[in-house]
């Protein structure tokens, strides 16, 4: 069972005492995740790579770690105000209990007039594509991101791991390989974490880095473009 957190901006998120590691940044979950994955990830996505607006042509995103379900939720709003169709992929090897998703608070802490739709996340089956919304479609699939075998079929890639401090191995070559493969020419990989050896290792399979200011708590977060 992990322990429910509240962060600075309300939100809450786990903590997981085996790792020592919270889901989100303590400094505000919700934060952070519009921050990093919103504005720097689907906002500059849709701003640089689709210079006419197409919103019919789905974006089409890969989630590494679907965990608490708050980046999904976040993207889900996103399409359905922006009118932008949006497939979402997500990735997870341990899907959380119902149990511990019951005391999560974002639908009552993000404004959007359908709340519900955090908890239909949550319920939709895993292995299926499912449309959850006019604009949102979700598809998780319950396995270990680094044995992923897409070919160029992603636009963005939402890389949301645990730190690579405790969890390296999630965070080599051999893994940013498979996400530059499973991304279309161009595409993005954004993620919250700067480290060197990260940086390293995504350049060493052909990204080129830009290192773009932080949500509020951490200085700075990343953004890879695929060659
Ligand atoms: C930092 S949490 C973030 C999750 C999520 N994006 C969120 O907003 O809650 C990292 C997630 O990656 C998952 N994970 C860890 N190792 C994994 C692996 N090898 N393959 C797939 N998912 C993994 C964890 O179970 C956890 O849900």
């Amino acid at each position: 069972m992990h322990e429910i957190i509240q962060t600075e901006d309300g939100s809450a998120t786990f903590y997981v005492p085996e790792l020592n590691e919270h889901y989100h940044s303590v400094h505000g979950a919700v934060q952070e995740s519009l921050h990093i994955f919103i504005q720097a990830g689907i906002r500059y996505y849709l701003e640089t790579h689709r210079p006419v607006f197409l919103p019919s042509i789905p974006l089409q995103i890969l989630e590494a770690g679907f965990g608490t379900g708050l980046n999904a939720y976040l993207t889900l709003i996103e399409a359905e105000q922006q009118q932008q169709f949006i497939s979402y992929h997500s990735l997870e090897k341990y899907p959380l209990p119902p149990e511990e998703i019951g005391h999560l608070n974002y639908a009552s802490c993000v404004p959007f007039e359908k709340p519900e739709l955090f908890a239909a996340l949550h319920r939709s089956p895993w292995e299926q594509e499912i449309a959850l919304t006019p604009y949102f479609r979700l598809y998780k699939q319950q396995q270990d991101f680094r044995d992923i075998g897409f070919e160029g079929q992603f636009d963005l890639v939402f890389f949301d791991a645990f730190n690579p401090d405790v969890q390296p191995h999630l965070w080599t070559a051999a893994v940013f390989e498979r996400f530059r493969q499973a991304l279309k020419p161009g595409g993005l990989l954004v993620t919250y974490c700067v480290k060197g050896l990260v940086k390293q290792a995504l350049r060493q399979v052909g990204f080129t880095l830009k290192r773009l200011p932080g949500p509020p708590g951490k200085r700075e977060m990343l953004r890879a473009t695929a060659p």
